[in-house]
């Protein structure tokens, strides 16, 4: 996507140094736009685990470039396969919500069981990383203009009027490689010149809206206006959102996705005003092993510091602001699981879906996508 006039995907190889994986560093983000190179397997668990890079189809790109690394970090000394057996365990715990990570380390890892040379686990490493990467900015690209039709279906209902569209954290091209999830239709449908117009969630603790989703939208510039995480519901009431779209970093066979904590809560008040709310994700995050999200999927539990503290920028410098009393604890559960029941639909790049078993199963069944 687009930064000023040039074109940017959240993570590339480097062209000129094969052992380096180039990100743009989302903790600086909107402050400093800053390119780092990840070169060890460390480096990359540290960037997953620091949400230097984040988002689930991200993590799993990510991921898949570091058991490329893995490779090249193989030795005459070293036995290969316990290397890449260690390196797989290691990056599978950065983070345990987003199940692309763990999808994209397993799919790895069955593409390098067949080989035992070096040279050869190398270059099929780097081809499946890039495989990876491809496909999710494919998936994203079909994620939106499966949701662009629903975009342009309310922009008929309203005459041509703007589609105010509510989303929450950061599910853009940032999240994924390109085009992003939930944004992915907006960008199309605004690239179409249907007027659209995003109510950005500040999602605190970490503030991705705030920082990645308003500085995403606007570099692109479609037009957004930033909004406290609890004003939502009263937006809503008012009749000035036509739409909710999130990410989803798993769902479950059941329809249940989890999503940056305050997913929920919007969901439950798009219900009560009769807004639709849809989460938009590419099946690569559709967890089959788990039948119902709500017990099952795995909530990250993250630093209190995050949430007893405010970064911003001051006086050109990043900095930290503890914003309540000195002895406060505080809880900082990193996401939440919206129940199927409330989603009016799954937005994928094999077409929309119903949140429910049947639907999932018959989604993934079909060939296309
Ligand atoms: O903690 P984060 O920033 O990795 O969480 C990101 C989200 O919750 C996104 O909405 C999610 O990954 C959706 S996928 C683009």
């Amino acid at each position: 996507m687009r930064i000023g006039d040039k074109h940017y995907e959240s993570i590339w190889l480097d062209k000129d140094d094969d052992n380096a994986v180039n990100i743009i560093d989302q903790n600086k983000l909107p402050f400093k736009f800053e390119i780092i190179s990840l070169r060890t397997v460390g480096d990359v668990f540290n960037a997953i685990r620091n949400m230097t890079l984040r988002g689930a189809p991200l993590i799993g790109v990510a991921a898949a470039y570091g058991m490329y690394l893995a490779c090249l970090e193989i030795t005459a000394y070293t036995k290969s396969r316990e290397h890449l057996r260690n390196a797989a365990k290691y990056l599978k715990s950065a983070r345990p919500t987003a199940v692309n990570l763990e999808w994209s380390v397993n799919r790895q890892m069955q593409q390098l069981a067949q080989y035992c040379r070096r040279d050869r686990l190398v270059k099929v490493a780097l081809r499946t990383a890039h495989d990876i990467a491809g496909e999710e900015k494919d998936k994203c690209r079909k994620i939106g203009k499966a949701g662009l039709e629903i975009i342009e279906k309310l922009s008929k209902i309203k005459k041509g009027g703007t589609v105010n569209i509510l989303t929450h954290c950061n599910a853009g091209w940032l999240a994924c490689v390109d085009y992003g999830t939930a944004t992915a239709p907006v960008y199309l449908a605004h690239d179409k010149g249907i007027s659209v117009h995003v109510w950005v969630d500040e999602t605190r603790p970490r503030n991705q809206g705030a920082r990645l989703t308003a500085w995403e939208l606007e570099n692109h510039g479609v037009p957004c206006t930033l909004i406290t995480d609890n004003a939502g519901g009263y937006l809503m009431q008012k009749g000035e959102v036509d739409i909710v779209i999130t990410g989803s970093d798993r769902t479950a066979l059941n329809g249940d996705t989890a999503n940056k904590a305050g997913t929920y809560l919007k969901a439950l008040a798009a219900r009560d005003n009769n807004i639709p709310f849809y989460a938009a994700l590419p099946t690569s995050s559709i967890d089959i092993g788990i039948k119902n999200g709500i017990n099952e999927i795995p909530v990250e539990e993250r630093d209190e510091k995050e949430v007893l503290y405010v970064e911003g920028l001051y006086n050109d410098e990043i900095v930290y602001a503890r914003i309540c009393p000195e002895n406060t604890r505080a809880s900082n559960y990193g996401f939440d699981i919206t129940p199927a029941e409330l989603i009016t639909g799954l937005i994928t790049e094999k077409g929309i879906c119903r949140a429910g078993e049947d639907d999932i199963r018959k989604l993934l069944s079909e060939k296309k996508d």
